[in-house]
C-alpha cells in the first residue's frame, strides 16, 4: 500500500528502527526491492534522485513505483531523491511521488529555508511530505574532505531552527558520509547525529548509504537515523551478479541492453518493411 514518508518514519523513529530508501533505475530494481519487502514485512521506500532521470526518467518510472506500492501488501513509500529545483518537486507531485526532498544544501541558509518552505507549502496541499537537507553530504569519488571536515557537518543549532522555519518531515544530516562508492570506508560522526536527534523529534535522513559499516549503520539505526538511503550497492550487486563478479557497471549494462535492443528491433522493422510507415 502506499503510504506516507512521514508515517513510515515516525513509526521507525519511535520503534528505534530505519526504513530503506532504495534508488531504483529499472523496473527489475523496483521488483527485487518490494519483492524484499514482502517477503521481509519491511516497509519500504522507493526512491530516484534526479540526477538519475537521463537514465530513469521520473515521468516512466513514477507509475512503475506507484503500481507497484499500491499493490504491496505492506507499506511503501514513492519519493523523489534530490529535487534539485523547487520545479522538480512540483512535477514530481504531479505525478503521484506521495514524498519529495528539495536539496538546498549547497545554497545558503536562508536561501535554502526559503526554497524548502516554498516546497513544504505546495506539498501541504498535495497531501505529500517533504525531506529537506543541511549540511553538506560529498561524492566520494571526488570529495575527501567531507569525511573528516566537521565544518561542512550539520550544525544541530542550525538543524533545529531550520526545522522549526520550514517545518519539513525528514532531514538528510552531514555527519561524514558521502554519496558513492568510498575508497575507504567512513568513520561517521555518531556524537554529531546524538546532538541533532536530541534537539529535533523529526526523524533524521542518512544519504550515501553504501560502503558504510555495519557498525556505524548500527550506531545510525540506534541514534535517530529513520531513513537510510542506499544506491551504488543495489547497482553494484546486480551488475556482479550478471557479469559474474568482473564488471560492476549497472549503467552501462542497461544501456548495452537499451542499444542491443534497438538495434535489433530496427533489423525486424527493416524486414518487415515497416520503414518510414509511421
Ligand atoms: P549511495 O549511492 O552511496 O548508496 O548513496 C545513495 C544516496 O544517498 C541517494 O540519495
Amino acid at each position: 500500500m502506499l503510504v506516507s514518508l512521514s508515517s513510515i518514519l515516525k513509526a521507525a523513529r519511535k520503534g528505534r528502527y530505519a526504513v530503506g530508501a532504495f534508488n531504483c533505475l529499472s523496473l527489475e530494481q523496483a521488483r527485487g526491492a518490494v519483492a524484499a519487502a514482502v517477503q521481509l514485512r519491511s516497509p519500504l521506500i522507493l526512491q530516484v534522485a534526479e540526477v538519475q532521470f537521463p537514465c530513469a526518467p521520473m515521468e516512466l518510472i513514477a507509475p512503475v513505483f506507484l503500481r507497484l506500492a499500491v499493490d504491496a501488501p505492506v507499506p511503501v513509500c514513492v519519493h523523489l531523491d534530490h529535487g534539485q529545483s523547487v520545479e522538480t518537486c512540483l512535477r514530481a507531485m504531479e505525478l503521484g511521488f506521495n514524498s519529495v526532498m528539495f536539496d538546498g544544501a549547497a545554497l545558503p541558509f536562508e536561501e535554502n529555508v526559503r526554497k524548502t518552505k516554498e516546497v513544504v507549502r505546495a506539498a501541504r496541499v498535495c497531501g505529500v511530505d517533504v525531506e529537506a537537507e543541511l549540511g553538506r553530504v560529498g561524492d566520494a569519488g571526488t570529495d575527501d574532505e567531507g569525511r573528516q571536515n566537521a565544518d561542512i557537518f550539520t550544525d544541530p543549532a542550525q538543524a533545529e531552527a531550520f526545522i522549526s522555519a520550514t517545518g519539513a518531515d525528514a532531514l538528510a544530516i552531514a555527519i561524514g558520509n558521502l554519496h558513492g562508492k568510498y575508497i575507504a570506508t567512513p568513520k561517521l560522526n555518531i556524537d554529531r547525529l546524538r546532538e541533532i536527534a536530541g534537539r529535533i523529534a523529526t526523524p533524521l535522513v542518512l544519504h550515501g548509504g553504501s560502503g558504510t559499516s555495519i557498525e556505524d549503520f548500527k550506531a545510525c539505526v540506534h541514534n535517530g537515523i529513520c531513513k537510510i538511503n542506499v544506491a551504488t550497492a543495489l547497482q553494484i550487486a546486480a551488475a556482479e551478479a550478471v557479469y559474474g563478479g568482473e564488471k560492476t557497471d549497472y549503467i552501462g549494462m542497461k544501456n548495452t541492453i537499451e542499444e542491443a535492443t534497438r538495434k535489433a528491433v530496427s533489423w525486424h522493422m527493416d524486414l518487415f518493411e515497416s520503414v518510414g510507415k509511421a
